[in-house]
């Protein structure tokens, strides 16, 4: 069957049997491998991309049930600006090893913050629960989550006073 996404805010297809799911049509069919293989039973959440707004697991949904959905991989997140404040701050502060669960931390984390833009820690804990990690405490990827929080509400320029509306 066909299965057309916008992914990263490109139109993508490919002709692919029906039962590919999101992860190997992302991984085999476009050649986006950021999101990764780990556990392909919905354990682990290595890879989670971001379907429609939410972070799901791509190994548990099909390709086809993503048709006509607009889905970001971490491969979209970086602009010609630099990275996202998300990869930026993971960068700096070392937040992750060996980077095996970092494409679906970030992108869990990023669906996080687009709807919820100052979580608490217990909120981002709770985002956190689908996604392992084997090297790391989770300490540090949640004071990163709390920064890029902050960097990412110092970018959004503030409303105009109601008399300059
Ligand atoms: Fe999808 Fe583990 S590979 S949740
Ligand atoms: Fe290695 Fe998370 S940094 S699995």
């Amino acid at each position: 069957m066909n299965v057309t996404l916008t992914v990263n805010g490109e139109i993508r297809s490919a002709s692919v049997p029906p039962e590919t799911t999101l992860l190997v049509f992302l991984r085999e069919h476009l050649l986006l491998t950021g999101a990764k293989t780990g556990c392909d039973i919905g354990d682990c959440g290595a890879c989670t991309v971001i379907v429609d707004g939410k972070a799901v697991n791509a190994c548990l949904m099909l390709a086809a049930q993503a048709d006509g959905r607009a889905v970001t991989t971490i491969e979209g997140l970086a602009t010609r600006e630099g990275l996202h404040p998300l990869q930026k701050v993971f960068e700096e502060t070392g937040a992750l090893q060996c980077g095996f669960c970092g494409p679906g931390v970030i992108l869990t984390s990023k669906a996080l913050l687009d709807e919820n833009p100052d979580p608490t820690t217990e909120e981002i804990r709770t985002a956190l629960a689908g996604n392992l990690c084997r090297c790391t405490g989770y300490v540090k990827m949640i004071d990163g989550i709390h920064e890029a929080a902050k960097m990412m509400q110092s970018a959004t320029p503030a409303l105009p006073a109601p008399e300059q509306r």
